[in-house]
């Protein structure tokens, strides 16, 4: 469902993305973990077709993004990690302006279900700036859920979430696996990816350095311990311990 090639990104000399190659499969929640700098971002960015590679491929759905990018994209629900709304829109202004962007059709009833689905169905009318930080997050997603995306690309969807909307999001990406949405999300939580990733990859200086199920990358790094943190350590720390 998502696929990616040799992906490497160069910003002038400095390689932020080194020959990435990466499947993840329909109904699959995969964790894209990594410390910061490590090119979460700038693979994220060039997976939605925002930013061009300096070489290398993705496929979206088996449509490759150089190749087709507005079918590509039409696959994805993109949820970046510094989200913009226009805040002089009212909520239901915004949904409308994003289903013109994917031509969504029925756009009222698919509007409705996504404002109940993220408990906004009582604000449709009112500003976004006179939204609360919780529910332009969650407008973001309804957003991205307009047009009932085959894949879902999110960076760093946890951050600045109060504990009960990380419990609704996981709760919301599980059942959308469930139906067979294919799932990629950056974090550099460790215990959010442990909780809800199927698979996980380590990104660690532009370079997958480890990819496997929790169990696979605990038995990767020698660590006997509950625990993703050490392994995540072991990997991406050198000459410190
Ligand atoms: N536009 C840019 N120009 C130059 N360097 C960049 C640019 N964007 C990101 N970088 C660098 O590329 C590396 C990876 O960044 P990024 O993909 O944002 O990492 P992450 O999301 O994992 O924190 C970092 O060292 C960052 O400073
Ligand atoms: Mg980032």
């Amino acid at each position: 469902m998502i696929e990616l090639k040799n992906l490497t990104k160069r910003y002038a000399d400095f390689l932020a993305v080194n020959d990435l190659n990466l499947s993840v499969e329909r109904g699959e929640i995969f964790g894209f973990i990594g410390p910061n700098g490590a090119g979460k971002t700038t693979t994220i960015k060039i997976m939605g077709g925002i930013l061009a590679p300096t070489s290398g491929t993705v496929r979206i759905a088996g449509i490759r993004m150089d190749e087709e990018p507005e079918k590509a994209k039409q696959k994805i629900g993109f949820i970046p990690d510094r989200p913009y709304l226009y805040e002089k829109l009212t909520g239901m202004e915004f949904l409308r302006f994003t289903a013109d962007l994917y031509n969504v059709d029925a756009f009222f009833k698919k509007a409705e279900d996504k404002l109940a689905m993220f408990s906004l169905s009582d604000w449709p009318n009112e500003l976004i700036e006179s939204y609360s930080h919780g529910m332009k997050q969650r407008l973001i997603m309804a957003a991205a859920l307009l047009h009932d995306p085959e894949v879902i690309i999110v960076d760093e969807p946890t951050v600045g979430l109060d504990p009960a909307a990380v419990k609704m999001l996981k709760e919301l990406f599980r059942h959308l696996a469930g139906e067979g949405v294919t799932i990629f999300m950056s974090t550099h939580t460790l215990k959010v990816a442990e909780d809800i990733c199927d698979r996980i990859g380590i990104i660690h200086k532009g370079a997958l350095i480890a990819i496997g199920t929790t169990e696979d990358l605990k038995r990767e790094a020698g660590v006997t311990a509950a625990d993703l943190e050490q392994v995540f350590l072991n990997l991406t720390t050198e000459g410190l311990i």
